[in-house]
């Protein structure tokens, strides 16, 4: 039986038996480790600086002849086989990402192949670091409505490809990986209770990749301009990250009528630690109900809470039955807030 002492606000939606649970989680990260010590041999930083600013130890970068379809990949599979889904079984793939394997065809298309589901349909949707929560909630739309049995989320990078190797301000805080969920009905769960999504327009210009698209197609100018690589204002960032998050938290905690303490495992969009400290405080969270994998990844955008998601359920951090704070930020300005019984 579902737990009566939980409001589930999507109980008042006309979805009778029927739930959107997380069967599965998987995640791939690239075997090559980017230590700080080895940034400072190429750019003028410190291990000091960016593990004090940061959180941030080490981070993995992708091969060369390994793209954001094939991470994608590897960690969609580890979800399925712990899932026990047969490839063929998938309905629909939807994956979130901001270094598309090539603006066309969409990576989720390219991933489908490499893995088999040639029976899904599949699109990319880009909202940045934000991208995994509002793909976990496109997909749980078309569970609930009965449009579909199985969907396969998944939030994958290769920031490497779009940093600037030469700008201390960004580069040290970014890595390669993606992470996979599988969603599907399941009974006795209230499963994706609710997710608060929100954008802001006006704050575009403080985190983007100018170059590329219509706006700025590429041309020797916009290469020498290095418009090809992601820019960002990190004060702005950052004070607009620890509000919206915090903000977020609280509407979908509302919604479901909780206190923090019910939650048992915090996981937020793991961009540094000052911010992940900032939002816990905020909210009024104890330390260890806080995950964070950061020390080791860095800043994976997209993939950054799947891949942390799979290592608090491996770590045993959550068990089914618990309740997850799922928390994002990223360009857009983009946000969002998801509460799981997991
Ligand atoms: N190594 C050494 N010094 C560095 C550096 C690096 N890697 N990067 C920047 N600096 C320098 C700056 O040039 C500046 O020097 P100056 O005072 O001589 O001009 C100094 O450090 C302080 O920079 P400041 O911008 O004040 O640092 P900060 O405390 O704001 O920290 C960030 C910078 C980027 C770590 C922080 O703003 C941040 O984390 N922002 C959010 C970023 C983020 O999460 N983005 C993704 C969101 S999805």
């Amino acid at each position: 039986m579902t737990n009566p002492e939980i409001k589930n606000p999507r109980a008042k939606h006309d979805f009778i038996g029927r739930t959107c649970s997380i069967s599965a989680v998987g995640s791939y990260v690239p075997e090559k480790v980017l230590t700080n010590a080895d940034l400072e041999k190429r750019i003028d930083t410190t291990d000091e600086w960016i593990t004090t600013r940061t959180g941030i130890k080490e981070r993995r970068i992708a091969a060369d002849d390994e793209h954001t379809s094939d991470m994608a990949a590897h960690a969609a599979k580890r979800a399925l086989e712990r899932a026990e889904v047969d490839p063929a079984d998938v309905d629909l793939i939807i994956l979130a990402t901001i270094t598309p394997d090539m603006p066309f065809p969409a990576t989720a298309c390219l991933v489908q192949e490499k893995i088999g589901a040639h029976n899904a349909a599949a699109f990319d949707i880009e909202a940045a670091c934000s991208g995994f929560v509002y793909a976990l909630e496109i997909g749980q739309q078309f569970i609930m409505s009965r449009t579909y049995d199985t969907v396969l989320v998944i939030g994958a990078e290769k920031l490497s490809s779009i940093m600037d190797w030469e700008d201390r301000n960004t580069c040290v805080l970014f890595g390669d990986g993606a992470g996979a969920a599988v969603l599907q009905n399941r009974e006795n769960s209230h499963g994706l209770l609710t997710a608060c999504m929100g954008a802001d327009g006006r704050k575009a210009s403080i985190l983007s990749q100018p170059g590329g698209g219509c706006l700025h197609p590429a041309t020797a100018k916009t290469v020498s301009d290095r418009l090809h690589f992601l820019r960002m204002d990190g004060k702005d960032v950052f004070k607009s990250a620890v509000n919206a998050m915090a903000t977020a938290a609280r509407e979908a905690l509302g919604r479901c009528e909780l206190e923090i303490d019910r939650i048992k495992c915090i996981i937020p969009h793991q961009a540094n630690m000052r911010i992940l400290k900032a939002v816990g405080d905020r909210l009024g969270a104890s330390e260890d109900q806080v995950f964070s994998n950061l020390e080791r990844y860095g800043n994976t955008s997209a993939a950054s809470v799947a891949i942390a998601l799979d290592e608090a359920v491996e770590q045993g951090k959550v068990e089914r039955g618990d309740l997850i704070l799922l928390l994002v930020f990223g360009a857009g300005l983009t946000w969002g807030a998801a509460i799981i019984e997991w």
